[in-house]
């Protein structure tokens, strides 16, 4: 066996001493390149360990955020389903496949229920206007006003049942609830009676609009609405609700109700 050649000064052993000294030095060395490697070796695993924990606090922070959104998600649909869904889910819901342009029963239900309340508006405009058209009260202009309104809803119960003939469907038979009331101690009283009625007209009409686009999932129903309704409806509401301000600063005494009327009388509808 031949020694390398770096080993051979080592390996010229001249007194016990030199064998000693040649092996604190062999030690010495081992030592050197043992703590050097160590360190390094230490560095690259501190330097190593610092880069995992880094990307494993970045891949943790992105698993959180992920798990939030998934569980925000999962919450919502859950929140759907456990809340808004039941009110829907009796079948009575209409389906992408459905015929679109039928009416659904619910919603052409609530247009017959309509045409009875639009009805029955103008009944209640009709005893205003026949009261105020009395020879004893002889108030023409406010006879007018009123008979125009009672016009006014029966074309719009005339117009409902239009358009559940235009969508497949048809008006039955008139509910209407009858007016019970036929005298008025003023125009004033009259007037705001009107307001009230006319707000829950448009009430209703909002109602069902409301179904329409929730339940009946009809667009055309809610733009005929829309269009042909609502603006009409807050135009009266604002109109009796001017006529109701002008007349009550009057002091409500009969001379002011009196030239009311007569400028009532001179407009054009
Ligand atoms: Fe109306």
């Amino acid at each position: 066996m031949e020694w390398p050649s770096c080993m051979l000064p080592y390996l010229q052993v001249r007194t016990p001493k030199d064998v000693i000294d040649q092996f604190s030095h062999i030690q010495t060395v081992i030592a050197l390149t043992f703590n050097r490697l160590h360190s390094e070796n230490a560095r690259q695993s501190l330097a190593h360990n610092t880069t995992a924990t880094s990307k494993l606090a970045r891949n943790t922070h992105k698993m959180v955020k992920y798990l939030f959104w998934i569980s925000a998600g999962l919450c919502l649909s859950l929140a759907t389903v456990v809340g808004f869904l039941p009110e829907f889910s009796d079948n009575e819901v209409k389906d992408a496949k459905s015929d679109r342009y039928e009416l659904y029963p619910a919603c052409a239900t609530l247009l017959r229920s309509q045409v009875n309340v639009e009805m029955h508006a103008s009944l209640v405009y009709m005893n205003m206007a026949a009261h105020f058209d009395q020879n004893g009260i002889a108030r023409k202009g406010f006879a007018k006003l009123f008979r125009k309104n009672s016009e006014e809803e029966r074309e719009h119960a005339q117009k409902f049942i239009d358009y559940l003939n235009l969508r497949g469907s048809k008006f039955t038979q008139f509910n209407v609830d009858m007016p019970d009331k036929t005298s008025w101690i003023n125009a004033l009283e009259a007037l705001n009676e009107a307001i009230v009625l006319e707000k829950e007209v448009y009430n209703q009409l909002n109602h069902i609009h409301d179904i329409a686009e929730a339940h009946c999932k009809d667009s055309h129903l809610m733009d005929f609405l829309e269009r042909e309704y609502f603006e009409e409806q807050i135009e009266s509401i604002d109109q009796f609700i001017r006529h109701a301000s002008i007349l009550g600063s009057m002091s409500e005494n009969a001379l002011g109700e009196y030239l009311y009327d007569l400028q009532l009388q001179e407009l054009k509808y």
